[in-house]
């Protein structure tokens, strides 16, 4: 995977999302002087502009995208050029009603918002590539273009459709995947409830059913929305090459589980020049840092591990959530500097100025309603003039501890109807292993199964894989066999790529690697606690699920002292070829899931960073131009990290010795002398 950095930008990203289309041309003045004040550096323009560029259908309107890119040029300011894919015209859906997507219960989702695409529309497919091919005849060596966005968030608000296209097109890439119709019926394993197909064209989307639908078959449907998306993503950037050579080509992801959930980004990260990724904390969750940090460890590691660029987060409240939470001072400096400490080469944000009327005027910006006589402006122009200091950390790349495996497919499996409890939930658990890793200052790097152990990482993590192919369970165990040490939770390895539980007892695919056999899932009633005790009396609290256990080689290091499968072993540890391999049966919560994972980290030879201080995460980037240590100190105390070697603080340039003192809510960043 090569990596292409914004052309022309020296420097880390900074700005926003710019809709300029939505204010008089005597405001784009006032904007690109306050945009250089701020120490803005690129601006993401035209992702909403179809309408404005083509208002009617075959008739083009460049002068005010002319105008203000020279303006943009002239101010120094590079240029991330949308291409509109995402909001066809008003003209558009008239001409074709049949490319506005279909629910699942048959509702078509009408023009008026945005992102009423039928990926299968092939209407929209020749309407998309006709404008993003004007776009980079106008545009492609334009002075101030840094790179190509296309279209925006692929994934949201809607990623499936399931009209009369959608469903041909289905049946197309079944036909490439399964080969036979007879492969076909034995992946969805049709001899069930009687659903075998004839022919091809007896089969449908999985549409509303009386009840539960065909799981194998809901599967391939996701796999097929995601990949239609994909196909037209590949589309336009292909012309984009094509036309526009050197300028590098992305689509703004979301990573974060909590923001989208139909897009496998494994899939997609190889596919982009650049990742980049658009990431809005939960404003109203407890330690939402955390799940910040994920999300970018997500994106940097959905690229490979190589340098990414966060294009949108918020300076403050958002106006979708319940409740539009502001951040506290200094709190959009951390998040800013959290994301570049993990691989990001910039922090960009929706939007630039506060919009006055649509569905967004309750959303910060980094010029707000307020105006500049305000925190949040004071507060970008600081972060400016931060990332302006920080320009040497371009380039390099984030240094991880751990890995944890992740995917996507596994995820979509496990959240259908009828698993054994609907408290299981794979997010859930992601996110708890995560933060347990987090509170011990590890840094994550996220992985396919398939490649989990494949990048020499001591310790590999799996918080919840339901669905792991026999090829990913064989690559987990080589990785034990080989010497490394894997810690699994419950519910993994249980069904193959076609949600069919694998052949013998659970948890097929690891099994052999685990030492053991579950006997019977134990899912715990609502509220319900168990009590493990381990060694040194050490005692823990599990609920949701519990399960009996049978060893084959494995050794019991907690146990069941109550519930359902008293007595029997709760946490183990399988001494497996050079490595070790942990499991654990039961929903520990963050803070109980510490203790395994210590015992795991301490197999697998992590030192520990017992030195650190709670909630102050210190990541490290290192490259060509030297290494950087970041400190963010989320707490209300002044912090004391301890530094390999001293160096100089970069943001207020001053000396750092071995012990480096971070005030309450800073951010400090050390390039360390050697
Ligand atoms: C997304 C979109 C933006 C904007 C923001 C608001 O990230 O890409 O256009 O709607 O959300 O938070």
């Amino acid at each position: 995977m090569s990596h292409a950095a914004p052309r022309g930008l020296r420097r880390l990203a900074f700005g926003g999302d710019y809709n300029p289309e939505q204010w008089p041309e005597e405001v784009w003045r006032e904007d690109v002087a306050l945009m250089r004040e701020a120490g803005v550096t690129m601006v993401s323009v035209g992702i909403f502009s179809w309408a404005r560029l083509e208002p009617r259908e075959g008739s083009l309107d460049f002068g005010w995208l002319d105008r203000l890119l020279d303006l943009l040029h002239a101010g120094g300011i590079r240029v991330d050029l949308g291409t509109p894919t995402v909001v066809p015209p008003a003209w558009f859906y008239r001409a074709h009603p049949e490319a506005l997507p279909v629910s699942r219960e048959g509702v078509t989702y009408e023009f008026g918002s945005r992102g009423a695409i039928c990926h299968s529309s092939p209407a929209y497919q020749e309407a998309a590539a006709r404008i993003t091919r004007a776009l980079a005849e106008r545009y492609g060596d334009h002075p101030a273009l840094a790179m190509w966005h296309v279209h925006n968030e692929y994934g949201v608000p809607v990623l499936e459709c399931y009209c009369a296209t959608s469903a041909a097109h289905f049946r197309r890439w079944l036909a490439e995947r399964h080969g036979t119709l007879e492969a076909l019926n034995d992946a969805w394993g049709t001899t069930f409830w009687g659903q075998a197909y004839g022919d091809w064209e007896e089969i449908q989307p999985p549409r509303a059913t009386p009840t539960v639908a065909n799981p194998a078959q809901r599967l391939d449907f996701a796999r097929f929305a995601s990949d239609s998306a994909l196909a037209n993503f590949r589309r336009e950037r292909d012309l984009l090459r094509e036309l526009s050579p050197g300028v590098p080509v992305t689509t703004n992801f979301m990573v974060s589980p909590t923001q989208c959930d139909s897009v496998d980004y494994w899939a997609w990260g190889g596919e982009v020049d650049l990742v980049t990724n658009d990431h809005y904390l939960v404003a109203e969750e407890d330690r939402n840092h955390v799940n910040l940090a994920m999300a970018a460890d997500l994106s940097r590691s959905v690229g490979g591990g190589r340098p990414w660029l966060l294009l949108e987060h918020s300076t403050s409240a958002v106006n979708w959530q319940p409740r539009g939470i502001a951040k506290a001072p200094g709190e959009m400096a951390r998040n800013s500097l959290a994301h570049v400490a993990r691989g990001s080469d910039g922090a960009m944000f929706f939007q630039w100025r506060a919009s006055r009327f649509g569905a967004e005027k309750f959303h910060s910006a980094m010029l707000p309603h307020a105006g500049t006589d305000s925190r949040i402006w004071r507060e970008v122009v600081e972060l400016g003039a931060d990332l302006g200091r920080l320009a040497d950390v371009r380039g390099t790349r984030t240094v991880a501890d751990v890995a944890v495996a992740w995917d996507w497919q596994s995820w979509w499996a496990q959240k259908l109807e009828w698993r054994p409890s609907q408290d299981l939930d794979t997010r859930e658990r992601a996110e708890a292993y995560y933060a347990a890793l987090f509170d011990r200052h590890l840094t994550v790097d996220f992985a396919h199964p398939d490649a989990a152990g494949s990048a020499g990482h001591p310790l590999v993590v799996v918080p919840a894989l339901y669905l792991a192919t026999a090829a990913a369970g064989a690559a987990l165990s080589r990785y034990v066999a080989d010497g490394g040490t894997l810690l699994v939770s419950y519910f993994s390895g249980i069904v193959d790529e076609h949600d069919a539980v694998h052949p013998g007892p659970h948890p097929g695919a690891l099994r052999e690697v685990l030492g053991l056999r579950v006997e019977e899932f134990q899912p715990l009633r609502a509220g319900q606690e168990v009590r493990i005790d381990g060694p040194d009396g050490a005692r823990l609290r599990g609920d949701v699920w519990a399960e009996t256990l049978l060893l084959d080689g494995a050794e019991p290091v907690w146990r069941y002292a109550d519930g359902p499968a008293a007595g029997g072993p709760a946490v183990t540890r399988h001494a497996y070829g050079r490595g070790a391999a942990w499991y654990v049966s039961t929903r520990l919560d963050r803070a109980d899931l510490d203790p395994v994972l210590a015992a795991a980290a301490a197999d697998a030879g992590l030192a520990s960073r017992d030195d650190l201080p709670h909630d102050v995460e210190v990541v490290r980037r290192t490259g060509e131009t030297g290494t950087f240590v970041f400190v963010i100190n989320h707490t209300g105390a002044e912090a004391k990290v301890p530094l390999a070697s001293p160096g100089t603080e970069l943001l207020t340039g001053t000396r750092a010795d071995a012990r480096l003192a971070v005030p309450a809510g800073a951010v400090r960043v050390v390039r360390l002398d050697d």
